[in-house]
């Protein structure tokens, strides 16, 4: 019998959908001349699902996702739902995704493409070649930690609370992903925190240090403090090869290293949870770096290159076709090398297509490569 696999799209607001069906097109692709079947499903998230349903995720749709073989998520929010309540607002759609299917690892790839040198804002002799991998604890720290809320005070002023708390076995999961990726690319390791200020940040490092002592000792740890991290990302970024840390510093730091790029346009991301020993397998979604870019929505000006990615990020973790993974990033390059870019990273003499047009030439140089 032929391997299911089981696929749940769901592609969000603004600019969301428009980079989804640019998967589909690769999906339809992989099934005609590559014999691979998914299973696809579909569901609202985010604005749609608040529009639909009145809520940023059904309970049915998350049923769908922890189901799911892996999730592909476009993007969610936009200003049409800012004024929502908190707990209503698109991104709890999200968060509630990765806190229910468990999510703690966000692996999240900023890479340089030798056509893109040019794209970003630093010098390119500064980002020439730079492949840096940030492993983002997802479901822990003060994204979720309690107590939180706001209050009012006796005195009818408020406030604001949030908690940052880690514990010993959430930091040791995160980490260990992150030494076990760090094993197959440079064998370098750099932990994240803020341990001259907080407790929690002490405790992480400890963790941090201890596992790699008892475990990783063939990876080079060093650690650093989160506001260090930040200016060494633009100074020197060729210094890193794995960044693990928190929630928090994970969100900041990635967008950073996203723009040394030259584009947000073209990180993708995965999030993944614990292997379940019975089956092997880890519940996973998979998402474009980018937002939803309502300013551009609808217009076919969005990049699709990230979604893409992410997809062979799906393809890579969840289901180990890892010849149709490589297949699919060397498409990209191939895309981007012969000239081909969309609007967020058009340069002078290259040719500006539209959303679709770039899809149908991933497609295009797929069938070529093969
Ligand atoms: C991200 C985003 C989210 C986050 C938002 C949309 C809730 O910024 O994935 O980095 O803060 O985690
Ligand atoms: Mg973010």
């Amino acid at each position: 019998m032929p391997e299911t696999r089981s696929l749940l799209l769901l592609p969000g607001d603004g600019i969301g959908p428009e980079v989804m069906a640019e998967v589909r097109r690769v999906i339809d692709w992989l099934g005609r001349r590559r014999g691979l079947d998914f299973v696809i499903g579909d569901g609202l998230v985010g604005g749609a699902a608040i529009d639909a349903h009145g809520e940023p995720l059904t309970d049915a749709t998350m049923k769908q996702a922890l189901a799911a073989d892996a999730v592909l998520l476009g993007a969610v929010g936009g200003p049409k739902w800012d004024d929502l309540p908190f707990e209503r607002k698109p991104e709890r759609g999200l968060l509630r995704l990765r806190k229910e299917m468990a999510l703690f690892a966000n692996l999240r790839p900023a890479m340089v493409f030798p056509a893109l040198v040019g794209a970003s804002t630093l010098k390119p002799e500064v980002v020439a070649g730079l492949d840096i991998l940030i492993v983002r604890e997802l479901t822990g720290g003060v994204y979720f930690g309690e107590p939180k809320g706001i209050e009012t005070l006796p005195d009818g002023s408020r406030r604001g609370v949030n908690t940052q708390v880690y514990t010993t076995e959430e930091i040791r999961r995160v980490a260990r992903v992150a030494f076990e990726l760090a094993g197959r690319r440079r064998g370098q390791v750099c932990s994240v925190d803020k341990a001259n200020v907080m407790e929690s940040g002490v405790l992480w490092r400890e963790e941090v240090q201890r596992l790699r002592d008892q475990a990783f000792p063939e990876v080079n740890l060093t650690h650093m403090y989160a506001d260090n991290c930040a200016m060494q990302l633009v100074r020197n970024p060729s210094q890193f090869d794995v960044i693990v840390t928190d929630n928090l510093f994970g969100d900041i730091l990635s967008d950073e290293a996203a723009m040394l790029t030259g584009s947000l346009g073209m990180l993708p991301s995965a999030s993944l949870g614990a292997v379940d020993p019975s089956s092997g397998r880890r519940r996973a979604l998979y998402e474009p770096v980018h937002g939803s870019a309502p300013d551009i929505a609808g217009k076919g000006l969005a990049n699709p290159l990230a979604m893409l990615l992410s997809f062979a990020m799906c393809l890579r973790y969840s289901f180990a076709l890892t010849a149709e993974a490589d297949l699919l990033e060397v498409a990209v390059a191939s895309v981007l090398d012969g000239g081909l870019r969309t609007a967020d990273i058009m340069e002078e003499g290259k040719a500006r297509v539209s959303t679709r047009v770039m899809g149908e030439a991933v497609t295009a140089a797929l069938a070529k490569l093969t």
